[in-house]
Order: C-alpha cells, then structure tokens, then sequence
C-alpha cells in the first residue's frame, strides 16, 4: 500500500521564497509517499508579461526544485510540483518529478497552454511521460491538459499507475472531470489546485480550490473545500491500476479498437 496526497496551496504572486516554504510547512504536517503540488506553485499564475515570467522562472538547478529536493529527501515523499521553468530562451509551465530519495527524475512541459498562457509560455515539448517515483508509475498532466482525454489515455496506455494533476483552475469542471478520467483509464488521479484569488494588472483570477484525489472506480478518497490551504492524503493499492478487466470479457484497453479510431490522429 502507498500514500498518495495532495498539498492545496494558496501562493502570493511573486513570492518565491516565501510560497516553497509555506508549501513545505504544509508537507511536512503528514506521512506520505507521494505529494503533488500545483501548478505554478512556487511564484503564482496570474503573469502580466512573458518578461515576468522570465524574471521569475528557474532551472532545476534553482530554489525551488533545491528545496523541493530537499524536502524530498528528508520526509522520503516523492514529490511533483508545477513550477516557471526556463532552459536558454525559452520559458514553460512545467512540473518536476523528483525522488523520495531527492533525486531529479525529470520535467514535463505543459502540453495545452490555456489562453494567455500561449503568449507567456513556450508549448511543452516533453510530451506525456511516466516517472518510477516510490515504488508507481506515476504520469503528469498539467491543468488545462484535463479537457483533452488524450492526455490521461496517452499516460495510462504507457502505463500510469496514478496520474499527478498539479493545476490552477479558474473554471469549475475538473474536479467533476478527473474522477471519470480515473474511471475510464482505470488509474488513481491526484488533482493538486491552489486556492484564493489574484488581481494584477486590472486583472483578477479565482481559483477553484476542490484538490482530490480518484480511484480506478471513480470514487472520491479525500477532496479538499474551494477555499484555504489543506493536505490530503489517501491509502491506496496501486497495482488496481494495473486491472483493466471490468468482468471476465471486458478489458479496457485490449477491447479497444484503434483502427477504427483514425480521426483521433
Ligand atoms: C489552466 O490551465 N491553468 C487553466
């Protein structure tokens, strides 16, 4: 058995240093294997200019992922978290899958730039991988990735176990959404989203909060109100993922027909 959980945070635009600890006092209160964090955790979403996101982006070498590693390292968590990544010219919203030794395993580049995000962001280029963290094969999906069911079909074909889906959601529907994408792909799905509200630039954002996490048959183990900062952590079997039968005829994925499916691609 593995605990999987979710730290619901509620981060100030810009304050790096001040948003990675507040994260990480949060962590630290439970037990846990694995923990996701939304999506840009660490400065904020509500970016004005490519050039702020310039300014406050980092490399794996930088603050957040060091601490985050460090944490890691520390409580023996496993940990994905959403965080302004810049590698030369280029800046993306990503997330980092880090060890519950503390060691790096890897980025993913957020796939489907939500509105303004296309003209701040690079698009992710990684596209949909599977990290060993823990002891499960653990996929990432980076909020808006949600509206697009190819993204947990891609992820749970190369063989998720649970799907971490570190967010910023400013409409209601993916906490309705990800325990069906957790249904018809037969996976855990741990959504991570941040709370509060952001008013920049004559802008103002409200996020939905909802974090939770799904099993293989849709039900709900833990899911956290819209507003405030809370960790939610579920037992789960992660091998039940790995069952794609529904009864003795019916496999999920060996009954599915792709040669009738060519539009998809
Ligand atoms: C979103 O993709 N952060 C709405």
């Amino acid at each position: 058995m593995k605990r999987i959980g979710f730290v619901q945070t509620n981060p100030e635009f810009g304050m790096v240093e001040r948003n990675v600890r507040r994260a990480i006092e949060l962590a630290s209160n439970v037990e846990a294997d694995l923990l996701v964090f939304p999506e840009l955790f660490n400065t904020g979403y509500l970016f004005l200019s490519r050039e702020e996101v310039r300014k406050l982006a980092e490399g794996t070498d930088g603050l957040t992922v060091r601490k985050m590693s460090e944490f890691s390292a520390e409580h023996s968590t496993a940990v994905i978290a959403g965080f302004a990544e810049r590698d030369g010219d280029k800046v993306y919203n990503s997330a980092v899958a880090i060890d519950e030794s503390g060691d790096v395993r890897g980025i993913y580049r957020k796939t489907h730039l939500f509105f303004e995000e296309k003209l701040l962001f690079d698009p992710g280029d990684t596209g949909f991988k599977i990290f060993e963290l823990a002891g499960m094969r653990v996929g990432i999906m980076i909020c808006f990735d949600w509206i697009f069911p190819e993204s947990a079909r891609t992820l749970a074909l190369s063989g998720a176990q649970v799907i971490a889906h570190p967010s910023c959601l400013v409409m209601p529907y993916a906490p309705k959404v990800d325990p069906v994408r957790a249904f018809e792909n037969r996976v855990f799905i741990v959504l991570a989203d941040r709370s509060g509200v952001e008013e920049r630039g004559g802008k103002r954002l409200r996020y939905y909060g909802m974090s939770l996490i799904a099993d293989p048959k849709m039900n709900l183990l833990v899911q956290a109100p819209e507003e405030g900062e809370q960790v939610g952590v579920a037992e789960i079997d992660p091998s039940l993922a790995d069952d794609k039968r529904i009864n003795e005829l019916n496999d999920i994925f060996s009954d599915r027909r792709p040669g009738l499916y060519a539009r998809i691609c």
